[in-house]
C-alpha cells in the first residue's frame, strides 16, 4: 500500500511515502505507527520505532523486534536486550546514554506447527531491508550521532550494504556514505555480532567477551 491507502504491487515495498519530510522524532515515530510500506506490518501487535537519547552519541541498530518488542513497543526489552545492556555497561558505554532502534520496524515471524502458537522470528530479507530503510536513514540524520554499532548481520547489510559479513568485518572502525546526504562526510560504524548469538552459543562467555570487546572499539570511538 502507498501512502494514501493504494494497494501497490509486490515489488515497490518502499517506506519513504510515509516518511515525513523534515519531521522531528516525536512526528517521525507517530507516522512510523502508519507505515504500511511493506506487508510486515499486518500480522504484528504495532510498530517498534525506537527508544533512547534524541541527542546521543551512539545509536545502536538492531535487527527487528522481537516477540516481546512487539508487544509492548520498544526495542530490546527481551532477553537480548539484557545482554546488551550488560556488554555496553561493561564495554564503557552508559546504556542510558544511547538511541537505540532497529533496522526493520515490524516483527516478522512465523508459525511452525511443532511450535503451537510461538511467534517465531523469521530474518528479513533484502527487499523488507531496503523498504525501511527511509525510517533508519531519518533517524540518523536527526540523531546525528558520532558512532552508530551495527547489531548482527542484518543491521550490518541495512548500513553497509548486502555484501556487508559480519564474521570478516566486526570489532573495526567503518565507514559508510553519511545519512545527511553531504558526499563529504561519512559515518563511523562499528559492528559486532547479535546479542541473541550469546544466547544461542554453547560457549556463552566467549561469545559474550567477544560481544564487549567490540562494544568497547566503538566507545574508544568516542574518545
Ligand atoms: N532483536 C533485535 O534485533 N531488536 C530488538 O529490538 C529485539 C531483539
Amino acid at each position: 500500500m502507498n501512502a494514501t491507502g493504494t494497494p501497490e504491487p509486490e515489488d515497490s515495498y518502499d517506506a519513504g511515502p510515509f516518511v515525513p519530510a523534515g519531521a522531528d522524532l516525536a512526528t517521525l515515530r507517530e507516522a512510523a505507527a502508519g507505515c504500511r510500506g511493506c506487508p510486515l506490518h499486518r500480522n504484528t501487535t504495532q510498530t517498534v520505532f525506537s527508544s533512547g537519547d534524541a541527542d546521543a552519541r551512539v545509536v545502536l541498530v538492531g535487527e527487528q523486534p522481537g516477540d516481546q518488542e512487539d508487544r509492548k513497543g520498544l526495542p530490546f526489552v527481551g532477553p537480548a536486550g539484557r545482554v546488551l545492556m550488560q556488554a555496553l555497561d561493561e564495554a564503557g558505554i552508559d546504556p542510558t546514554e544511547t538511541y537505540v532502534t532497529n533496522a526493520v520496524k515490524h516483527f516478522k515471524f512465523e508459525y511452525v506447527p511443532e511450535r503451537g502458537k510461538r511467534r517465531i522470528h523469521k530474518t528479513p530479507n533484502l527487499r523488507e531491508l531496503s523498504a525501511c530503510k527511509p525510517w533508519l536513514t531519518a533517524e540518523l540524520r536527526l540523531i546525528d550521532p558520532e558512532v552508530i554499532v551495527a547489531l548482527g548481520a542484518t543491521a550490518g547489510k541495512a548500513l553497509l550494504g548486502p555484501s556487508f559479513r559480519v564474521t570478516k568485518q566486526r570489532g573495526a572502525l567503518l565507514t559508510c556514505p553519511s545519512f545527511d546526504g553531504d558526499e563529504e562526510r561519512e559515518e563511523c560504524v562499528v559492528a559486532t555480532i547479535h546479542p541473541s548469538a550469546v544466547l544461542r552459543a554453547d560457549d556463552r562467555e566467549a561469545v559474550y567477551r567477544g560481544l564487549v570487546s567490540d562494544l568497547r572499539v566503538a566507545a574508544q570511538a568516542l574518545s
